[in-house]
């Protein structure tokens, strides 16, 4: 039987090249630890799955130990773990899920493995309470989804890309201009200084009923690339045009997707949602509530894996020692998941 009377949770997010840790304490962050292989992958213009998974297995004895001492814990004060099981790189996610296993079987405390995206969703909680249901527009470089929060742990993705995601355009674009990856900050103050309205980015809308809220980026990464190769453009002011381009069309879809659920309270989450940019743009449409993380909370890390782990663990669900990594997982998909309490 399972002790779920939990007080602190610690998070593990291990799913693509950042390596973090958080604790959470009764739904409230008190330590959190961000490291990441970034720079290891720059020469190669995006993340080797090798070298990322390699670098976990290094820093994760670090981040551990730092993310303890920041909270002024010991590992026995830790009272569950949340570890993130896909999506993500699967060796990746293998030292993760492999780490919290290891952890919850010396330390006779339970674990659960949780979805990258539902992390995501959760970071929101840390800054505002949100009524439900909510909307959620999730940006990031993996993923551009508009998810529909109906409850804790219940979510409906109803648009999401058919092509590449929005943060991975904007990486893409930027290595093209000799960026380092990921060029997303970079670009985002670029794009402060230049004219949006040099150029026009648009997506194409689909008829088909079921796509209404999708969206397809790959015209628009061609577009960019083409006037690149043009070498004649202004750099601030294409990269400017493109953060517009890509704000109008997420505005867009989260317009249609809040007229037709009624729904105006819409959290604005993951890595590209740090961009002043869009959060400029976001703020100046009217009748809509957007709510952003605090950027340091809009990327991968571990706290949000935690606060969303405390949901679980709180309900009685926990994972058997069984949880594998699954790199395409769904949302809503938990094959491991185990109750004492049905
Ligand atoms: O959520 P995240 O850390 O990782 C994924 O789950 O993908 O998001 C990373 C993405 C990258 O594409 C990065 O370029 C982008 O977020 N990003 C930004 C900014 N900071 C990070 N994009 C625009 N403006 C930013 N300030
Ligand atoms: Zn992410």
């Amino acid at each position: 039987m399972v002790n779920f009377k939990l007080m602190r949770i610690l998070g593990i997010e291990t799913s693509c090249d950042d390596t973090s840790m958080g604790v959470v304490e009764n739904g409230k962050l008190i330590s959190i630890v961000r490291t990441s292989s970034e720079e290891f992958h720059v020469r190669y213009g995006g993340v080797v799955p090798e070298i990322a998974a390699r670098k976990h297995l290094e820093l994760f004895p670090f981040v551990l130990k730092e993310v303890l001492r920041r909270g002024k814990l010991k590992l026995k004060d830790i009272e569950g773990i949340s570890v993130t099981f896909g999506p993500g790189l699967v060796g990746s996610l293998l030292v993760g899920t492999e780490l919290a296993k290891t952890l919850s079987f010396f330390l006779k405390i339970p674990f659960v493995g949780v979805n990258h995206l539902e992390g995501h969703i959760y970071s929101i909680f840390f800054e505002y309470k949100m009524d439900f249901p909510f909307l959620t527009l999730l940006i990031s470089g993996g993923h551009t989804e508009i998810i529909l929060v109906q409850g804790h742990l219940k979510y409906k993705i109803i648009g999401t890309t058919l092509d590449d995601a929005c943060g991975e355009i904007i990486d893409k674009i930027g290595r093209k201009l000799g960026f380092p990856y990921p060029a997303g900050k970079e670009l985002d103050k670029l794009a402060l200084k230049g004219n949006p309205d040099r150029y026009n980015f648009t997506l194409p809308r689909f008829k088909n009923r079921k796509r209404r809220f999708s969206f397809s980026f790959s015209g628009m990464k061609t577009q960019a690339l083409n006037i690149i190769n043009s070498k004649n453009f202004v750099l601030e002011d294409l990269v400017s045009s493109l953060f517009k381009g890509i704000s109008e069309e997420l505005l867009d879809r989260i317009k249609l997707a809040s007229k037709e659920t009624g729904i105006t309270n819409i959290s604005v989450v993951g890595g590209v949602s740090a961009s002043k940019f869009l959060r400029e743009r976001f703020r100046r449409e009217k009748g809509l509530n957007f709510y952003f993380p605090s950027p340091e909370l809009s990327t991968d890390n571990g706290g949000m894996i935690a606060l969303v782990g405390e949901e679980y663990l709180k309900r009685g669900f926990y994972s058997s020692f069984e949880l594998d990594a699954v790199s395409h997982l769904k949302l809503g998909e938990n094959p491991y998941l185990k109750s004492d309490r049905i």
